[in-house]
């Protein structure tokens, strides 16, 4: 048996924003063969799980909290005239972010820690500014006070150190009312519960495995839908939405791993379709997606 020594919360920070940085190279695949007009089309047809709860979503002042690289729904929130302000660990996330937007044709600046606070008036100030990236950590305070309309965190918080002190800065980050809108990584799907789960971690050989030849950070610990659902409540909002659709792929996530015919593919998604009318299967979905709104400041 391999015995780790636990590491000091500097050396987990720093393995992070490596881990991050190498990660983040992997957009440089297709970043550069971006054309903006078939982006642009394949953007209007992105579908969003929150447009049944808040649509539109236009003219707002966002925060995107570990914005990463691969998904594209920076460009989206701004094409659907919203300003954005994305924060990530990783300086490379950051700067391939405003690549993405220069390619596009989106004005965008990154921008220094040790001045932030100034985002509202550097917006006023360059009308045609649409985004400010920012290397950053979420669990250290991030911005002046009460700024934002919403704040977006996509698979993040299972990557820091301290949920709890990520969600005090979102909650400081957002105006009263504002809304957080979470997507994260639920612990219970058996494909994370394998290589995550605490108990006998220095043997386990999916973990292994998942970490030298996937993308599995070794650091990161996801929750259970209740867990994250009780925590965002303690940090000072109210829970209006839990959504677990869209994402239950337990049997069409393995059929895929093995199987590159489209029909048999389909028909596994039918079955996860099927899966998430019944009541209990919800629980080991892929991830949970929770909409939140602030009513008290922490
Ligand atoms: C799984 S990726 C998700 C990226 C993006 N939100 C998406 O949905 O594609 C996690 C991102 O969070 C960033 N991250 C991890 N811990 C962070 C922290 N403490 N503060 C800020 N960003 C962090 C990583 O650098 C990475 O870009």
């Amino acid at each position: 048996m391999v015995f780790t020594k636990k590491k000091s919360p500097d050396e987990i920070y720093l393995e992070e924003k490596l881990f991050w940085d190498k990660e983040s190279k992997k957009s440089l695949l297709w970043v550069p063969q971006i054309k903006r007009k078939a982006f642009f089309h394949k953007l209007k047809k992105k579908s969003i799980w929150w447009h049944k709860y808040i649509n539109p979503l236009q003219h707002k002042l966002i925060l995107d909290v570990g914005c990463g690289t691969e998904d594209s729904y920076i460009p989206y929130l701004i094409l659907s005239k919203n300003k954005l302000v994305g924060i990530d660990l990783s300086e490379n996330t950051i700067k391939i972010n405003k690549l993405i937007l220069d390619k596009l044709g989106i004005k965008a600046a990154i921008i220094n820690f040790n001045n932030p606070f100034k985002i509202i008036q550097l917006f006023k100030k360059k009308k045609d500014l649409k985004a400010i990236f920012v290397v950053g950590n979420v669990e250290h305070p991030l911005f002046a006070k009460k700024q934002f309309d919403i704040v977006h965190a996509k698979w993040i918080l299972h990557h820091t150190q301290s949920i709890p002190a990520a969600l005090k800065n979102i909650n400081m980050s957002l105006k009263s009312g504002g809304l957080f809108i979470c997507t994260e990584s639920n612990i219970l799907y058996p494909l994370r519960w394998i290589t995550q789960v605490k108990f006998l971690r220095s043997i386990n050989i999916f973990r292994y495995f998942a970490i030298k030849y996937g993308p599995l950070d070794p650091n990161e610990m996801a929750r259970t839908p209740g867990d994250y659902i009780r925590m965002i409540k303690d940090a000072g909002f109210k829970v209006n939405v839990v959504d677990f659709k869209h994402e239950f792929e337990f049997v069409g996530y393995v059929v895929r791993l093995f199987i590159k015919n489209k029909n048999v593919i389909h028909f596994a998604k039918k079955i996860d379709n099927f899966l998430l009318l019944l009541e209990f299967p919800k629980y080991f979905a892929m991830d949970v997606k929770i909409l939140a709104e602030k009513v008290k400041d922490v």
